[in-house]
């Protein structure tokens, strides 16, 4: 059944769950919203959308419309290099903590849709605890969607959501499910718990003086308006430990958010990971006098990773002399980019990056060079930690709104390219750049916003 919602009709239910679930909705998902209601109105057998709207006064029709608007789409270890940070850095960190403190460790999986996310983490820390003997280990997992937690309190999967799990995973976590798909073996799920929970409307899934030591709320906030993310966000802060961990996806930032948590890098170059550390508010003031810009702060002493100390040498050697600054290899990035030397181009900025891993220039100018050597999928991963670290990077949401196109990601283009209009949009309509190659900033924010609305027009129900 295919049904057309008028203005009002999209209004009220918009409305309806910006206000039970903080989703926004506009006008680019006025079609995906009418297949969603289409749907519920084909399995309630409701004859006409204002006979569904009278429906929605029910608690239990509410929660069957918020299971089909809600985007589940996850997959096993997601966001390689944040997976590489929780193996490396972070749970060997939080279980030494955990083991000075009474041996009990909290994590929340927040938004975990079918619960591929609580069982990845759940399979890291059995990698590195396998017996939690005398441990009070446990990862909650809660979601908004009840259809996605009867699907992850089966703990089966198919082929593509275990793909990034290695041969020895796949062996030693899953057994064969009995339709042929994978399922979570009993010592992983039995440090996991499932819990229904709305993340916008209800106070935290905890009691009033837990504390929680990692909170994961990855690709969850993309969805909600910038106040209730604030809120959501002030909320996190609370339940988290002093110096606990939170998680957001890749196109989610705390800039101009939340002043609570700070930016650390851990690991390096590509496989860097940006994640966030609870600032006890005590603190806050004295951090931010010694460390005045957010973007530019690392996690201090570097952690001792071998893999990133073997790059730095391996960097050094091959330069023979003193290791350049970072502003002196972005200076050469630049010049063998003019000169059309991508190849030379992009080890440079992968220099630049090790010597400042939170200078967005450095994986905005190698997004530019594996750009012009064709390579788009390396440099989607490149231009996302740019503009993460900078969101007001113009060129940046420029080439990665182009990137995302040729990938045929158009709802996340056109994303970018709204990115681009604004931010270049704010810059003196002086401005000079190569990037610009002869037009006024003025125009090209102006081509942005054409090719914007161009994506956003055909890319209607998609959800990128
Ligand atoms: C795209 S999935 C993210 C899954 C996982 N965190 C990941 O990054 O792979 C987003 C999830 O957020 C959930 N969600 C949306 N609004 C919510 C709310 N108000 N409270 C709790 N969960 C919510 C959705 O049901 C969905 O399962």
């Amino acid at each position: 059944m295919k049904i057309n919602l008028t203005d009002e009709q999209f209004d009220v239910v918009r409305h309806l769950l910006a206000k039970v679930a903080g989703l926004v909705f506009d006008e680019s998902r006025k079609d995906s919203m009418a297949y969603s209601v289409a749907e519920r109105m084909r399995e309630s057998g409701t004859r006409d959308v204002p006979s569904y709207l009278l429906l929605l006064d029910d608690p239990e029709e509410r929660q069957r419309l918020l299971d089909e608007v809600t985007i589940q789409e996850t997959h096993l270890f997601r966001n390689p290099p944040q997976i590489r940070a929780l193996r490396m850095h972070v749970l060997p960190e939080l279980l030494r903590h955990a083991e000075a403190n009474g041996r009990r460790l909290r994590i929340w999986s927040a938004g975990c849709s079918t619960g591929e996310e609580a069982y990845s983490v759940a399979m890291i820390l059995r990698e590195l605890l396998p017996s939690t003997a005398g441990w009070d280990v446990k990862v909650v997992a809660t979601d908004i969607s009840r259809r996605a937690l009867d699907a992850a309190r089966t703990g089966r999967y198919g082929a593509r959501a275990v793909q990034l799990a290695t041969p020895e995973q796949l062996e030693r976590f899953f057994q064969p499910a009995p339709d042929g798909g994978h399922e979570v073996r009993a010592e992983v799920r039995e440090l996991v718990e499932f819990r229904h929970h709305n993340l916008v409307t209800e106070a935290v899934p905890f009691a009033p003086r837990e504390r929680i030591d990692l909170v994961l709320c990855r690709n969850v906030t993309i969805y909600f308006g910038r106040d209730t993310t604030r809120a959501l966000m002030a909320r996190l802060h609370q339940c988290l430990r002093d110096g606990g961990y939170l998680f957001l996806g890749h196109s989610e930032t705390l800039w101009q958010v939340s002043e609570d948590f700070r930016l650390v890098s851990l690991g390096a170059g590509q496989s860097a990971a940006f994640v966030y550390r609870r600032v006890d508010p005590l603190h806050v003031e004295e951090r931010r006098a010694v460390l005045p810009d957010r973007r530019t702060l690392d996690e201090g002493p570097p952690p001792p990773d071998p893999e990133r100390r073997a790059e730095v040498r391996r960097a050094e050697v091959r330069r023979e002399q003193p290791p350049l600054s970072a502003d002196q290899l972005l200076d050469r990035t630049r010049v063998a980019l003019a000169a059309g030397r991508y190849v030379e181009a992009a080890q440079l900025a992968t220099d630049a990056s090790l010597a400042a891993p939170l200078r967005a220039e450095a994986f905005y100018l190698r997004g530019r060079a594996l750009v012009d050597t064709g390579r788009d999928d390396d440099a989607l991963v490149d231009l996302r930690k740019a503009v993460y670290l900078d969101p007001q990077l113009g060129f940046a949401h420029f080439l990665l709104a182009g990137v995302l196109d040729r990938l045929g990601h158009a709802a996340a283009a056109a994303r970018e390219y709204a990115a681009a209009a604004d931010t270049l949009g704010a810059q003196p309509g002086d401005a000079t750049a190569v990037e610009l190659g002869g037009r006024s900033v003025r125009e090209l924010a102006q081509l942005c916003r054409q090719l914007e609305r161009r994506l956003a027009h055909g890319a209607v129900g998609e959800v990128g």
